[in-house]
């Protein structure tokens, strides 16, 4: 996909750090955007200054963990806009970081991968066959991150959900150019983006409520994530690569080079059927 100017993007989690910065750039790209977030407050205020801007939305309050709330958002999108050309599937959750995998409960894996999985899932399944039907170029741009590449001690759930997210992507990609459709896919990988994602916990449901206080010896590990995420690029920075890689049509969209070494040593390690040594245990916590 090339053109942007006058077409549909639907962005989900758009009321904040990478979403608000796709929302904008869409915005600046002459698109029409349709909103959708589980926060209402920050939800309105997005839409507010995007129509200062001058654009044409539509927002929808949308928990992207509830098929029926996505089944919506597709029927308002093409009931307002008549079309769908980019979707965004950028929502997504942290729970339990800094905890060992078995330290975590029911509650904080159902949380992350409702909406992390579950939350594409849905998307796929009711934007997926407008989009083939408009037989127009589309595009749809699924958000996992380093972590859907590499596996690190204290981050197992957000891990498994990114890995899987890759591997949806990757599939997505191939069946729709199997079937000769105009609809490509890219999936993103940030490292450390500057965003609300350490206090992803605001928007957990009550019915899935988390393990309380991380106990003390757990807590470097969250205290290296919020400071790396504190330390991390501009989200306009991530926007930025993204519409390049759409207009590149683009697969793989890793937004920070710094972490291709460690990729490229965890897939040979993979192929040589090799053991992470601890220096490369530790340097995946370094990358922090
Ligand atoms: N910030 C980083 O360092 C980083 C790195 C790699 C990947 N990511 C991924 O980037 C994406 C965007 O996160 P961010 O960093 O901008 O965080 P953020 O917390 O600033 O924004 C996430 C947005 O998603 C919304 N959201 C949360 N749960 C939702 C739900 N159930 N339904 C609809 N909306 C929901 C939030 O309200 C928020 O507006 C996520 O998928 C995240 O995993 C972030």
């Amino acid at each position: 996909m090339r053109e942007f100017k006058g077409k549909v993007a639907v962005i989900t989690g758009a009321a904040s750090g990478i979403g608000r910065a796709i929302a904008d750039r869409c915005v600046k790209e002459g698109m029409k955007v349709v909103l959708a977030d589980i926060e209402e407050g920050a939800l309105l205020r997005t839409e507010r200054e995007l129509k200062e801007m001058g654009a044409a939305t539509l927002s929808v309050m949308t928990d992207i963990s509830k098929e029926a709330d996505i089944r919506l958002l597709a029927q308002k999108t093409i009931q307002t806009f008549g079309a769908v050309h980019l979707l965004f599937n950028n929502a997504g959750v942290d729970a339990g970081t800094g905890r060992l995998l078995w330290e975590n409960t029911v509650a904080d894996w159902q949380w992350v991968i409702n909406v992390n999985i579950w939350g594409i899932l849905f998307a796929t399944e009711f934007f997926v066959p407008i989009m083939l039907k408009q037989k127009t170029p589309c595009h749809i741009v699924n958000t996992a991150s380093i972590a859907g590449l590499l596996s690190g001690p204290g981050n197992g759930i957000y891990s498994a959900s990114k890995h899987a997210v890759l591997s949806l992507s990757e599939t997505l990609y191939q069946e729709l150019r199997l079937i000769g459709s105009n609809v490509g896919v890219s999936v993103v990988c940030p490292g450390f983006v500057r965003t609300q994602i350490m206090d992803a916990e605001r928007n957990r449901p009550t019915e899935l409520r988390g393990s309380g206080n991380l106990p003390p010896e757990r807590q470097v590990i969250t205290e290296l994530a919020r400071k790396a995420v504190q330390n991390g690029i501009h989200p306009e920075d991530v926007a930025h690569q993204i519409f390049e890689g759409i207009r590149k049509g683009q697969l793989y969209i890793i937004t920070e080079p710094k972490f291709k070494p460690a990729i490229k040593q965890h897939m040979e390690n993979v192929l040589n059927e090799s053991n992470p040594t601890a220096s490369q245990m530790q340097l995946v916590r370094n990358l922090l």
